[in-house]
């Protein structure tokens, strides 16, 4: 009796020290593969909205051959504008400790400086295995499209469509209309 008790005891042991090793690490996403979460993150973490061209209209149903091809509507505000790289081609120049770094340092890279709105602060938090997983996941998908158009610096005009991102002041007379 003593000894089967024992043997629960180390069973029980040994199967909660992974789990609780687990918990001491920074939160990230589970799946069964890297593929997996980082398709998972592309779609909540919302990289689509910018990357993919017709996320939105499309209600997401955008086919995966097209998604994070980048876009050639720029947003413009005083950083200049700024067009939503083609991240199918970015993976293939950059190797995943680039990837890596572009995430995770204190800075933005000089080369990848993700200026607005590419949310930086907020991915700049995710755990380096999530970011690996995205660069698995993106890499996955293959090359596919051109690169977004350059960016332009504050004062140049943008040729292409873009999308004006600067605060609007209400006219004084429609202030009232939700008092
Ligand atoms: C609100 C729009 C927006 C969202 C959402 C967004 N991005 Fe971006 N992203 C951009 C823009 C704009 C740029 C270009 C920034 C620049 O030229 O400095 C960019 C650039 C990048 C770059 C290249 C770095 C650079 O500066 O060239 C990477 C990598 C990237 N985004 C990954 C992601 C991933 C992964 C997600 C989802 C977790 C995501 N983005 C979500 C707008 C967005």
């Amino acid at each position: 009796m003593l000894k089967g008790n024992v043997w629960k005891m180390a069973a029980l042991w040994i199967f909660t020290i992974p789990a609780a090793v687990a918990g001491t690490s920074s939160p990230h996403v589970w799946a069964s593969t890297a593929v997996d979460a980082g398709r998972y993150l592309v779609v909540a973490g919302g990289c689509n909205d910018c990357h993919t061209p017709g996320w939105d209209p499309s209600g997401g149903k955008t086919p995966l051959t097209r998604w994070l091809t980048g876009s050639p509507v720029g947003f413009e505000g005083p950083w200049g504008t700024t067009y939503p790289a083609n991240l199918r081609l970015l993976v293939q120049e950059a190797s995943e400790a680039q990837w890596v770094a572009m995430f995770k340092g204190k800075t933005p890279l000089p080369q990848y400086p993700m200026r607005p709105p590419m949310p930086w602060v907020n991915v700049h938090r995710l755990s380096v295995r999530d970011v690996r997983a995205l660069y698995v996941f993106i890499r996955s998908l293959g090359p596919m499209g051109k690169p977004a158009p350059a960016y332009m610096r504050p004062g140049q005009l943008p040729t292409t469509p873009y999308i004006i991102f600067v605060p609007q002041q209400p006219k004084a007379s429609l202030t009232n209309v939700f008092p």
